[in-house]
Order: C-alpha cells, then structure tokens, then sequence
C-alpha cells in the first residue's frame, strides 16, 4: 500500500501520443464511484475524453504548475491524451458544497490510485478558466468543479522531505527531475492536552 500510494503523484508530462482507451477511463470512473461520500449522497458525475481533437481544445483553458514559473505547461507532444471531467450533480447534492468536494477529492484518489496501478498518470486540475465549461453544453444541474489530466507520464517525480515547514514549493532541478517536499510525521503529528474537568 505504502509503495502504490508513494508512487501516486501528480505527473505534468505524457507521453502525448499514447493513446488511453475509453475502457480503460471507465475503469477509473469505475473506482472513483466506490468513494466515501457525506450522506452517500454520491453527487459527482464524469466525463471522459480521449479524442485527440477535443483534448487540443481543452487544453488551452488549463495552468499548471504554479510555483514553477518559468515553465508554461506540457508543450506539444506531452500533454495529456485523455481528461476526466469532474462535474457536480445539484440534483444529487445531499450535503453541503463543501462535503462534496471532500467526496471529489476521495473519489479522484481512488481514480488516480488505479491509473497508476496501470501506469497511467495524472494531474488534478482545479485552476482553469471559466471558459472551459463554453465548450460543452452544460445543463443547468451539473457544474464543473475540476479535471483530472491522465497520460502515459514521461517524467521522474520524487518525494522529498520538508526541510522547512514553511516551504512546501515543489521545484524540478537540472535534470528535468520533479521534486515534492511532504512534511515529515513528525511535523504532522500533533497531541493536545486534554483540558481537566
Ligand atoms: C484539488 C487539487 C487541485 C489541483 N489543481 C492543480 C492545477 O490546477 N494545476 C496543477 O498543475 N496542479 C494541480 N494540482 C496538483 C498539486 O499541485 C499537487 O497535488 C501537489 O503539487 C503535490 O504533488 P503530489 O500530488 O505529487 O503529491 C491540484 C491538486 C489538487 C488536490
């Protein structure tokens, strides 16, 4: 478990040209249904896309990788071959909009736990343009909330240790080589005294 949930990172460059088959996408929508939800209300629903045509014009909508700032997103070649769109039902919404986004982010884990299991890659995407959801006609009840990039990755991510708890800024070095600094256990276990009666 620990070596699968280690290796479950966010990957930004694919190998484009790599194909995902829509079997394979509903295999990972397969799992990402099985998450826990407030109230098993269970209000996501997903698109999958893997048409190199409409990938091209998702594409353009999306950032990546904020904190490296001299890097403008895969070029072409290494973007992404497939997407799944995250999109909330508000018919099905039984708790707050806040639960909801706990249950996505329960359900996108399982996603990408079974990607990488099958060596497939991804990223979630959160920050993309409004203008995105002009591409589909959305019904009035779904809204999108977030997307997750998949590809065959063609890049070495590496987890590293925080060295200073105030700085938690991924970096890639030299080599191309991504680095993810995670805050130690030590730093993430904390016990609180329990007030006397
Ligand atoms: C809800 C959510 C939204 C995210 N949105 C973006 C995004 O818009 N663009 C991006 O490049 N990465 C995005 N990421 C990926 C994070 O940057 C990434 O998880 C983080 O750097 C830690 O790397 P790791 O996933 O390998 O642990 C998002 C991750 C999550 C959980």
């Amino acid at each position: 478990m620990q070596e699968i949930i280690a290796k479950t990172r966010t990957f930004r460059r694919f190998a484009q040209k790599e194909a995902i088959s829509t079997a394979v996408l509903h295999e990972l929508v397969d799992l990402a249904r099985l998450g826990g939800s407030a109230r098993n209300g269970q209000p996501w629903q997903y698109m999958v896309v893997n048409t190199p045509e409409l990938c091209a014009k998702i594409f353009p909508h999306l950032a990546w990788a904020a904190y490296l700032t001299d890097w403008a997103g895969p070029a072409e070649g290494e973007r992404p071959s497939a997407y799944v769109l995250c999109l909330l039902n508000k018919k099905w919404l039984r708790g707050s909009p806040a639960e909801a986004q706990f249950d996505l982010g329960v359900a996108t884990q399982n996603l990408l736990l079974g990607a990488m299991e099958k060596r497939i890659g991804g990223c979630r995407i959160g920050a993309f343009s409004p203008r995105l959801a002009e591409l589909f006609e959305l019904p009035e009840h779904l809204s999108l909330s977030l997307l997750v990039a998949l590809g065959k990755p063609r890049e070495t991510v590496i987890l590293e240790e925080c060295r200073d708890d105030e700085d938690i800024r991924y970096w890639r070095d030299e080599h191309g080589v991504h680095h993810v600094p995670k805050r130690s256990l030590e730093s993430c276990l904390v016990t609180l005294k329990v007030r006397q009666e």
